[in-house]
């Protein structure tokens, strides 16, 4: 990865239907024809396991890529009744993965099997997008760096490197609420980061949008955007780039 690459990355969550690739058609174009900033960033959209492989295939020689949300802890195949391995989503044709996401840590995904899924997804060469992010009682508290801290240390492996893990740091608080961090303590947690894991690609994820992302601009050292809400629709995801580049 090209050290001033940004990153936008849409996490579809449970949302998308097969007519859905209208929405990724105006956004790879959209892409395409950027040429004056295009260069500069790239796209990855994650719609759901239903439409994984279709939309791989897809786009595989287009402008955006395809990953997918989650995977599960163990690989290739198995008696784990609605499970989708690590193996499984390599061969759909999707690149990334994102792993450690709140929604996934509030439904029972620990440390343990946050590991266990780092490694399954390495050794299928998929790209790490690993959620990391403290809950609004943690932040009062003032304990945000030292669960960063755990959560990154636990979990990351060996084998996890700048070149196929982006941390993605997405505050609980922040998620879907409209609120965000102000950009000084954005760029602050963005330097802790960097120092715990050496080089990292760190995006903020957490109720960005057109407006929102603005604030960031001026962070030269966030590497991107995790979009939740606003990549479900083509001109709110656009704006985010337009806004960013503008
Ligand atoms: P929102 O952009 O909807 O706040 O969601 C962020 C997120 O959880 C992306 O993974």
């Amino acid at each position: 990865m090209a050290n001033n690459i940004k990153y936008f990355i849409g996490n579809w969550k449970m949302f998308g239907v097969p007519k859905s690739i209208k929405i990724l058609n105006k956004v790879n174009n959209f892409v395409r024809l950027d040429k004056k900033n295009s260069r500069n960033y790239k796209v990855v959209i994650t719609p759901p396991f239903t439409i994984l492989e279709a939309f791989s295939r897809y786009y595989k020689k287009k402008s955006i890529t395809i990953g997918a949300q989650n995977c599960y802890h163990k690989d290739n195949f198995g008696s784990y009744t609605g499970a989708i391995s690590p193996y499984m989503i390599k061969v759909s044709g999707a690149k990334y993965v994102i792993i450690g996401h709140s929604d996934n840590r509030a439904d029972g995904d620990t440390d343990k099997i946050l590991r266990e899924k780092i490694s399954f997804a390495l050794n299928n060469n998929l790209k790490i997008i690993y959620c990391i992010g403290e809950n609004k009682i943690e932040k009062a508290k003032k304990k945000t760096f030292s669960v960063l801290k755990k959560q990154l240390l636990r979990v990351l492996t060996k084998k996890s490197n700048s070149n196929n893990t982006i941390v993605a740091y997405e505050p609980i608080w922040s998620i879907g609420t409209g609120k965000t961090p102000t950009s000084n303590d954005l760029e602050k947690t963005v330097a802790f980061i960097k120092r715990i894991f050496k080089n990292s690609k760190v995006l903020y994820g957490g109720s960005v949008d057109g407006s929102s992302v603005i604030n960031f601009k001026s962070l030269d050292d966030l590497d991107g955007f995790l979009i939740g809400g606003a990549s479900k629709s083509s001109k709110k995801f656009i704006d985010i780039i337009k806004n960013y580049y503008r």
